[in-house]
């Protein structure tokens, strides 16, 4: 297992099973049951960027297995208004905590940060790179509400800014997922991951209709256009609004579809089809606790 979680390439099927399988014994204790596991150990969560959930859930994980947390706050008040670089504040924060959580709008910070660290450094968004830690909650959330073997997933959205699904594209490949990449074509999935994926076997198709797709498909993976990461306003304009889900699109898909969407929605996923029994989003974002519950006790060497 490697001892920094970076990027799901750096994984291996039997590493990820490996992770998966621990995670159901954590979801009693995500929902309230007491747990001192991770008692006198304490976290350090250094974001960046914006978050709620990816921060609130490692936080959440932490103190219900009864560890503690400490954080950056806002930036403004931190030494990065001073100038200081990551890797110094990284030097640093492996002098007071067991394991930082980093989320930064940088490709290759969290890489980076893992070379300055003598703790694990835990990947929570590096820029438009990775998200391995939402790839893993993602793959619980298809092994619970769905099935990994012979999955036929559709993923939506902004494939070429979209952290979630660059990692989840990774891992599905893993699993020999029948993927179908779905984007308006200024945001295709990047070539040199399409490659990738290819290299490992994977079987890959695209279009921009989702239409083409809804019926086939087991997981509708959604995604928001990623309105930050676009150099030029006028270009994310173009591609606003590209798609919504409404239950009108949803009349023929298969009883069995789950909708899944890492979160924040913008517009893409239309809030009627949050009451239809395809709507998986908010129990997607329920099993981020334990899965990163299992990942400290691993990194943490709890268990
Ligand atoms: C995602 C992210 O930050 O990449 N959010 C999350 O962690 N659940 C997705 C997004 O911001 O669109």
């Amino acid at each position: 297992m490697p001892s920094h979680i970076i990027s799901m390439r750096d994984f291996s099927r039997d590493e990820i099973d490996v992770i998966l399988n621990r995670v159901k014994e954590f979801e009693p204790i995500a929902r309230g049951k007491r747990s001192a596991l991770l008692s006198g150990k304490l976290l350090a969560t250094l974001f960046y960027e914006p978050s709620t959930r990816t921060r609130l859930s490692f936080e959440t994980a932490m103190k219900r297995l009864g560890g503690e947390v400490i954080d950056l706050g806002a930036l403004e008040a931190s030494s990065v208004a001073k100038g200081e670089t990551l890797a110094d504040t990284i030097r640093v924060i492996g002098n007071y905590a067991d394991a930082i959580v980093l989320r930064h709008p940088r490709e290759g910070a969290a890489r980076m940060a893992a070379e300055y660290s003598k703790i694990p450094i835990i990947n929570a968004g590096d820029g438009a790179g990775h998200h391995p830690t939402q790839t893993l909650l993602d793959l619980y959330t298809i092994m619970r509400e769905s099935n990994l073997s012979g999955l036929k997933i559709a993923i939506v959205g902004d494939l070429k800014y979209g952290r979630t699904v660059h990692s989840l594209a990774y891992a599905l490949s893993l699993y020999h997922a029948d993927m179908t990449l779905i984007s308006p074509k200024q945001l295709v999935m990047p070539d040199t991951i399409k490659k990738d994926l290819k290299k490992q076997g994977a079987v890959i198709s695209e279009t921009s209709n989702i239409e083409d797709v809804i019926g086939d498909v087991d997981v509708l993976y959604v995604t928001r256009i990623q309105k930050e990461r676009f150099p030029d306003p006028a270009e994310y304009q173009k591609v606003a609004g590209s798609y919504r889900i409404t239950e009108e699109l949803l009349k023929s898909a298969r009883d069995n579809l789950i909708i899944m969407h890492p979160l924040p929605r913008v517009d893409e996923i239309d809030t009627s089809v949050d009451r239809t029994r395809y709507a998986r989003y908010f129990e997607q974002s329920f099993y981020g606790v334990p899965v990163r519950m299992a990942l400290l006790a691993i990194a943490m060497e709890a268990v």
